[in-house]
């Protein structure tokens, strides 16, 4: 009935491991392959100066797997390009390390063209968080943040990271990318740093996690589910990501936070198996917390995250619902020409960074917008003005990362985990679609041939 399994993991409390939840998604190009992984808590011995203005903050190891050397470099230079606008927005603590490889993905991990409903789609790559943690926020709300994030907040007691904080890797084959340098731009081309620059900034965490982890065709939302073993069954909690708790309902204004907790109720009671659970909480009363927030993210202009007195509304407005487009993008209707470009799942080919920076009004700070820049801030970066010297916030968004207990049981993954969460992007190239549009981010790009 719900052949689609839960986001599902065992913990338990019993024996004594300073860890934290840490789920690692190892392969940029496989959506639904997660690893729980032991991340102990540590004790960093470095202290971090801040303020390191005008430099990369990120720390690229680039895998170029192909022999065009000129090329492997534009794509370097691209990425680096798209880092250095991220480090002159955001005030990094401490290095963000990236795993960037760009090679002919269908050759070395058979990510090929493929054919369906006479749409040809192709790979052209993916990004995304390394590592997410479960932390507890400063509302005693249970999240789940993204690696690079935990480390600006300069806790010198973390749960261990992973080497890498963002994962990414673009096809060399098949698409025609546009280069600085390379003079104007083709109708068909695409400006792989805007590509990148969008893939980073989920993979800095703007990422939902509400999907339906239930069914195979989406009709209820929720977080990702965690189950809790112990001798006498399991119960299960709902856990979202730092994203969701900026989130809210229109026209009510509703936390989308204070749905989850009221969803929320199951973690008390002992399941004897997965499917218990399932019938139980699909028969509930709080199943239809989920299906309303299935409509709501159908729905033009029905979510919203509040960053301080901004409103951002979210991408609500595809139908069906996407789990790799809605909710975790601007809303394309209200943003395209305007300086919160960026984040739309789609954009139109045939146009550079510069120039969709032109179109949203040459916004003095570049492509990343007045609301992304709030609403990073929100999620708890330090926002740099780059017209001033002055910073526009401090992280202070968690003020303590509890340490959490927990008994890490060895059990094994195959087939609990089907669905991400970490949302690494996956591109798709749309040979035959009617639409000039480009959609970004694990999304379809099709254009009118
Ligand atoms: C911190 O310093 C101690 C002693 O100097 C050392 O044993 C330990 O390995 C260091 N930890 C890390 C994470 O570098
Ligand atoms: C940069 O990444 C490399 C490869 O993971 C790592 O060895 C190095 O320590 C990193 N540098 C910093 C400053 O984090
Ligand atoms: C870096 O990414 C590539 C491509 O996803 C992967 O094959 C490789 O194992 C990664 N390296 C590390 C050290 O994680
Ligand atoms: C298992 O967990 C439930 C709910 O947290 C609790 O009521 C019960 O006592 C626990 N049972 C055992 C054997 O620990
Ligand atoms: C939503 O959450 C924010 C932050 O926790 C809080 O300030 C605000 O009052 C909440 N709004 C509603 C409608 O509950
Ligand atoms: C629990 O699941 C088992 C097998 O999946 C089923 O036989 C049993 O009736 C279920 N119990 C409840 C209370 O739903
Ligand atoms: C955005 O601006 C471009 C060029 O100025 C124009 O062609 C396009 O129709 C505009 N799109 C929308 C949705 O306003
Ligand atoms: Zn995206």
């Amino acid at each position: 009935m719900w052949s689609k399994s839960f986001l599902l993991f065992f913990i338990c409390n019993i024996t004594f491991i300073l860890a934290s939840l840490c789920l690692d998604r190892p392969d940029p190009l496989r959506l639904d392959y997660l690893e729980r992984v032991s991340c102990p808590m540590v004790k960093e011995n470095k202290t971090y100066s801040n303020s390191r203005r005008n430099t990369n903050m990120f720390n690229l190891t680039f895998t170029c797997g192909i022999t065009d050397i000129s090329l492997c470099e534009k794509v370097k230079n691209a990425f680096e390009s798209a880092e250095q606008i991220l480090s002159d927005a955001i005030m990094f603590n401490q290095f963000v390390n990236i795993n960037a490889t760009f090679t002919n993905i269908c050759v070395a991990y058979g990510a090929c063209t493929s054919i369906s409903s006479g749409i040809e789609t192709q790979v052209i790559g993916g990004a995304g968080p390394s590592r997410v943690m479960m932390l507890k926020d400063d509302d005693g709300v249970y999240r789940f943040y993204p690696q690079s994030l935990v480390k600006q907040l300069g806790n010198k007691v973390h749960p261990k990271y992973s080497d890498y904080d963002i994962n990414a890797i673009f096809n060399s084959e098949g698409v025609s990318y546009w280069f600085k340098g390379d003079g104007n731009i083709k109708s068909d081309q695409i400006d792989l740093e805007m590509v990148i620059l969008h893939e980073l900034v989920h993979g800095l965490g703007f990422l939902t996690s509400l999907n339906d982890y239930m069914h195979d065709i989406p009709q209820g939302l929720t977080p990702y589910v965690v189950g809790i073993i112990n001798n006498s069954g399991s119960n299960y909690h709902f856990i979202e990501a730092t994203f969701d708790k900026y989130m809210s309902v229109v026209p009510t204004g509703q936390n989308v936070s204070d749905i989850i907790k009221q969803m929320d109720v199951f973690n008390n009671i002992q399941y004897s198996n997965q499917d218990n659970f399932t019938t139980t909480f699909l028969s509930s009363p709080q199943y239809n917390l989920a299906t309303d927030l299935f409509s709501k993210a159908t729905k033009s202009n029905s979510l919203t995250i509040l960053s301080g007195d901004d409103t951002i509304f979210l991408e609500t407005s595809l139908t069906p619902f996407n789990s790799k487009s809605s909710i975790s993008h601007f809303s394309s209707k209200k943003y395209t020409n305007t300086s919160d470009f960026l984040m739309r799942f789609s954009i139109e080919r045939g146009k550079t960074l510069q120039q969709y920076v032109k179109m949203g009004g040459n916004y003095a700070n570049g492509p990343i917008g007045p609301k992304l820049r709030a609403f990073l801030k929100s999620l708890g970066y330090t926002i740099l003005d780059s017209t001033s010297n002055a910073q526009t916030s401090i992280s202070t968004t968690i003020s303590i990362i509890e340490l959490i207990i927990w008994c890490m049981l060895t059990i094994s993954l195959t087939n609990i985990i089907t669905s991400c969460f970490i949302e690494i992007d996956i591109f798709l190239y749309e040979k035959n679609n009617a639409f000039k549009i480009l959609k970004l981010g694990s999304h379809l790009i099709g254009y009118s041939a």
